[in-house]
């Protein structure tokens, strides 16, 4: 596929296929995106891939921690409160998707049945955790793993996968250290929901909005 084709067309899918990703193929993605530039090419990235009953037993407890309203915890928080044209968006996103999987706002129970869906990686057949050692957490490794998520995602698109890139499910990270036998020494930073996207599943038709670039580009001399 072509890159600008791939870089247009991906999109985050939230709901799978149940066909689990063959490990050669995986493996293909992440062996590829880790050409993804970093900063000093330190690679601060690691992944953890998780599939079948591994997988099953951490979508179940993670979900149990959010239905016992469990107060999130994640090893980098989200965002306070957003505001503005910020806010905005989030919204807008948000807002997109519950009329597409049509849950009314004052509808606290499929809310809830959302919540949960997305913290097990929206059911989809493999995640991958990316994760980092302490000692080059900061800045720099952070922005790098932004870019190895999206080479990721891109990649994925030349496999016919679907991506979504999620913090949600790392809300716990006790929870997936255990079960995934990830080290405290490490932070666990992002979870991927990837596998083959069931197309008819009302939220996948999302189109999210951008702003167009003159709104955010400044030029000079060019
Ligand atoms: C760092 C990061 C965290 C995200 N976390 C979530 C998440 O927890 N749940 C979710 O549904 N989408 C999550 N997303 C996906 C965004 O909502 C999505 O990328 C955005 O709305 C633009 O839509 P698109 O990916 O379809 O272009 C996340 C994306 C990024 C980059």
């Amino acid at each position: 596929m072509e890159l600008m084709e791939a870089i247009k067309s991906r999109k985050s899918i939230r709901g799978y296929k149940p066909t689990p990703v063959p490990k050669e193929t995986l493996a293909k993605v992440l062996g590829t995106a880790t050409r993804a530039p970093s900063a000093m090419n330190i690679q601060p990235w690691k992944f953890t891939i998780l599939g079948g009953k591994v997988l099953d037993e951490l979508k179940e407890a993670l979900q149990e921690k959010f239905l016992a309203g469990v107060e999130p915890h994640p090893d980098f928080p989200p965002y306070p409160r957003l505001a503005g044209a910020y806010r905005n968006r989030q919204v807008e996103v948000g807002k997109g998707l519950f009329q597409l999987m049509d849950i009314a706002r004052e509808d606290k129970g499929k809310r809830i049945e959302w919540g949960a869906k997305m913290i097990r990686f929206f059911d989809a057949p493999n995640a991958i955790i990316i994760s980092l050692d302490e000692e080059v957490d900061g800045f720099l490794s952070i922005f790098s793993l932004g870019s190895v998520s999206q080479t990721i995602a891109l990649a994925a698109v030349d496999f016919s996968l679907g991506t979504c890139i999620e913090h949600d499910p790392v809300y716990y990270p006790e929870v997936i250290r255990q079960i995934a036998g990830i080290p405290e020494s490490q932070k666990i930073a992002i979870g991927i929901a990837i596998g083959y996207p069931a197309w008819d599943f009302p939220a996948n038709k999302l189109e999210s909005a951008r702003e167009p670039l003159d709104n955010i580009a400044t030029w000079h001399g060019v």
